[in-house]
């Protein structure tokens, strides 16, 4: 591999803003300074009028994955390839344990079909059947593969849920050794009594999936999780956060200084419940659990990402595909045409998540830019153990690098991305802000549209402690 130099790009990290040259050398980052001089062999990229930022690190993503009758539909290759299209270089995955296994088991299944990621991947586990045994193989997983976090669900009692008492343990276990204790905040049992109801009064559509999880739902299970982990003495992280009951239980705990942490979802901040209102079965598309939230909602998570009471912007990239042509009904949602309580839950994003959040975040003046790279590549660095190997330009990290246009406009398209998924949530919507070159390790794998990465390029990422920033 030879040497590369960018030059003359205006550098942003989550607390630096100034134009540089930056050499690499053997995929890490060597040098960062005024005009570095190189030799004729070293390769040089003109990043001139360019923004250069650490690559993305998306750490909410269901590739290659069963969830409930259906299959998400991007493999590792093909959702790795359309994360770094859009200047993600990391992923943070989420593997399972089966009921009746071990999460190693689980681990053993992810890591295979893992093997296709085009970007380097890390691993959270999903714990859904916990007993003594259980502690120990997390204790392993931590221990042998650098698994430093573990995401229960509140929500599916007797297919995911882990009950009150159980995430106390396990909150203890995390926090005493430090990992991360990740939650799915929301009422499983209250969600399924007024699904069970709607779909007795006949209830089918795709907007029920909305009316049976309030957001208050979401606001009772965020307390509970948070006061858990206050008696567990542990940290704790709330995934997907969609509601501003959610949000106030969030700010009041770490007002008083208690270690939560939370992230949000593009689709959170940029839709709304309107969407369900469409006609026939095309709300579907919108079906993920949390729901879409009323434009309060939205409000106050903008408000969250700029006083930091959230630290993260994950996608929760979970695609079906809208019609079963492209890939069969199993990768459909249409498994669910009968009835809301069958579609599957998840909606895909990857590919779109760093443009969004530039151009309605930064472009918008709604958070800086420093904060922009902070809430989409650092912080998730540090809180999951990555730090300071990704998320940031340091010399000695990474050469992982966006080259990234502010000033380009151009309209989301699903025809145009990289997912197999055939539909985008943000289809014809306008944003400024484009990817032109992305790095990993030193490697130049997004050229403008050619794609120049490779199925298997990426690397599995063992982390460190997680659960502080
Ligand atoms: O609807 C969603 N979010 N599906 C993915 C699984 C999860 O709960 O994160
Ligand atoms: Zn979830
Ligand atoms: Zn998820």
């Amino acid at each position: 591999m030879s040497d590369i130099l960018i030059r003359q790009g205006r550098i942003i990290t989550a607390s630096d803003d100034y134009t540089a040259d930056i050499l690499v050398s053997g995929g890490r980052i060597r040098m960062i300074g005024e005009a570095i001089d190189v030799g004729a062999d070293t390769e040089i990229h003109d990043a001139s009028g360019l923004l250069v930022m650490p690559g993305g690190i998306d750490v909410h993503t269901h590739l290659e994955a069963a969830v409930g009758a259906a299959n998400t539909v991007d493999t590792f290759e093909t959702g790795s390839m359309a994360a770094a299209f859009g200047g993600t270089t990391t992923l943070i995955d989420y593997a399972k344990q089966d009921k009746g296994a071990s999460p190693i088991a689980g681990f053993a299944d992810w890591r295979q079909r893992a093997a296709g990621a085009a970007i380097d991947v890390a691993a959270h586990m999903i714990i859904v059947d916990f007993n003594e045994q259980t502690l120990i193989d997390m204790k392993s997983l931590l221990a042998d593969e650098g698994i430093t976090s573990f995401k229960m669900f509140m929500v599916r009692p007797g297919e995911l849920l882990i009950d009150d008492g159980q995430l106390l343990k396990i909150l203890r276990m995390t926090g005493d050794n430090g990992a991360l204790s990740c939650v799915h905040a929301e009422n499983g049992l209250i969600i399924d009594t007024l699904v069970e109801e709607a779909v007795a009064e006949g209830h089918n559509d795709p907007i029920y999936h909305a009316l049976t999880r309030p957001s208050s739902t979401e606001g009772e299970a965020t307390h509970r999780a948070i006061r858990i982990a206050e008696l567990a003495e542990a940290p704790l992280y709330i995934v997907h956060v969609s509601a501003s009951e959610a949000l106030d239980n969030i700010t009041e705990a770490r007002d008083r200084g208690v270690p939560i942490f939370a992230e949000t979802c593009p689709h959170y901040l940029f839709l709304t419940e309107a969407e369900y209102d469409k006609p026939g079965f095309e709300p579907a598309k919108y079906v993920m659990s949390p729901p879409l939230r009323a434009q309060s909602h939205q409000d106050a998570l903008w408000r969250g990402l700029a006083s930091d009471d959230l630290q993260v912007v994950s996608t929760d990239h979970c695609p079906f595909c809208f019609t079963e042509h492209a890939h069969g009904l199993k990768y459909s949602k249409e498994v669910g045409r009968d009835s809301f309580a069958r579609i599957p839950n998840g909606a895909p994003g990857v590919e779109t998540r760093m443009p969004l959040i530039f151009s309605g975040g930064v472009g918008q003046g709604r958070i800086s830019l420093n904060r922009f790279v902070q809430l989409t590549a650092t912080g998730p660095a540090k809180l999951f153990g990555l730090f300071p190997k990704k998320g940031t330009i340091a010399v000695g990290s990474d050469a992982d690098l966006v080259l990234f246009d502010g000033q380009e406009s151009w309209t989301i398209r699903a025809a145009e991305h990289h997912s197999r998924v055939d539909y985008s949530l943000f289809e014809g919507r306008e944003v400024t802000g484009r990817v032109k070159k992305v790095f990993l390790r030193g490697e130049l794998i997004v050229d403008g549209q050619s794609w120049l990465g490779q199925k298997g390029g990426g690397e599995y990422l063992p982390r460190g402690a997680s659960g502080s920033l």
